[in-house]
């Protein structure tokens, strides 16, 4: 049996970065600075963590960014005030709101009230009912890096069979449209699937966006199938590392030290089976913040050329 091709996302990731460096330098010359806005509530420790990394990417491809982080306690109405002033702001292109909010705010009111053309997250549903029907479309950052790296990677979409597992907004139902956009066949799976097994081993690419630990069992992957791994599950349980990681000297050194390791929802032993696959980590989390990165571009880029027009 072949060996199956690992999907780089770091080295993708890169790659869109160097492109989006080098456009935003142009612009620089003729003294236009892309700006993000992101917007973190409270301390959640995980969405510091992602925040810190989108601002210093800002930092590295010569985009503005600033950083907002009003306290917990902001209440729906504080926030409205806040997106309001970002979205009349003009050296402000993108605006990003970290999820989750605290659950007293009401993240949907707040998501549509972000100017669709700065709407970096591709979550205003003015974008999703774009990239619903084709139209150009700031898309979700996620599943936008998905069709790059299959794309990148030489990976045929048009007439295949794309599975999708998991139907989140971010994730599982825009990666089905942009899989569909590209002319794949397209099954969404959920929790409520009969016989998940059955339908997955239909894919060719299968796209596992569930948030449970090594969920895809080599059983239910297709010989030679493309594999894309959107989990990001830390397991800290040793049985269960046991399970997945036995044998992998590298990874057993890491949690011996750490106590837990970082796993998709894809069980490991399915990589065998595959075609090719993404590594987690380094698979399609490293193409996330990159795309929030080619976003930002797209929006100064659209913004200034509408402005362009309206001054003609
Ligand atoms: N939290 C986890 N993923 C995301 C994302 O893609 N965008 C935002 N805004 N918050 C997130």
């Amino acid at each position: 049996m072949q060996v199956a091709q690992v999907l780089d996302g770091i080295a993708i990731a890169s790659e869109i970065k160097a492109e989006v460096a080098l456009e935003v330098a142009r612009l620089n010359e003729r003294g236009v600075v892309p700006g993000l806005a992101v917007i973190l509530v409270g301390d959640v420790a995980a969405s510091q963590i992602y925040v810190r990394s989108k601002v210093k990417t800002c930092g590295e491809l010569g985009i503005f960014s600033e950083m907002i982080t009003p306290a917990e306690a902001i209440t729906t109405e504080e926030m409205l005030k806040l997106i309001e002033n970002l979205n009349a702001r003009e050296d402000i292109d993108g605006i990003l709101i970290q999820l989750p909010l605290p659950a007293h705010v009401d993240t949907k009111r707040l998501l549509e009230a972000v100017s669709p053309e700065k709407d970096v997250d591709g979550f205003h549903p003015v974008n999703v009912g774009r990239l619903q029907s084709g139209q150009p479309a700031l898309a979700p950052c996620t599943p936008a890096g998905i069709i790059e790296i299959l794309k990148r990677s030489g990976i045929a979409i048009a007439g295949k069979n794309a599975v999708v597992v998991g139907r989140s907004d971010i994730v599982g139902k825009p990666a089905a449209m942009m899989l569909l956009n590209a002319s794949a066949t397209v099954t969404v799976c959920h929790s409520r699937t009969v016989d998940l097994p059955k339908v997955t081993r239909e894919a060719d690419i299968l796209v596992a966006a569930i948030g449970r630990p090594g969920f895809i069992t080599p059983e239910m992957v297709k010989p030679g199938a493309t594999l894309i791994d959107v989990g990001i599950n830390r397991i800290t349980d040793a049985a269960e590392f046991e399970r997945f990681f036995s044998g992998d000297a590298k990874r057993e050194e890491l949690f011996a030290k750490r106590g837990s390791t970082v796993i998709g929802d894809i069980d490991p032993a399915a990589f065998a089976v595959s075609g090719a696959y993404t590594p987690v980590p380094g698979g399609v989390g490293a193409l996330t913040i990159a795309m929030l990165m080619k976003n930002t571009l797209t929006a100064a880029k659209a913004r200034r050329a509408a402005a362009a027009v309206a001054g003609a």
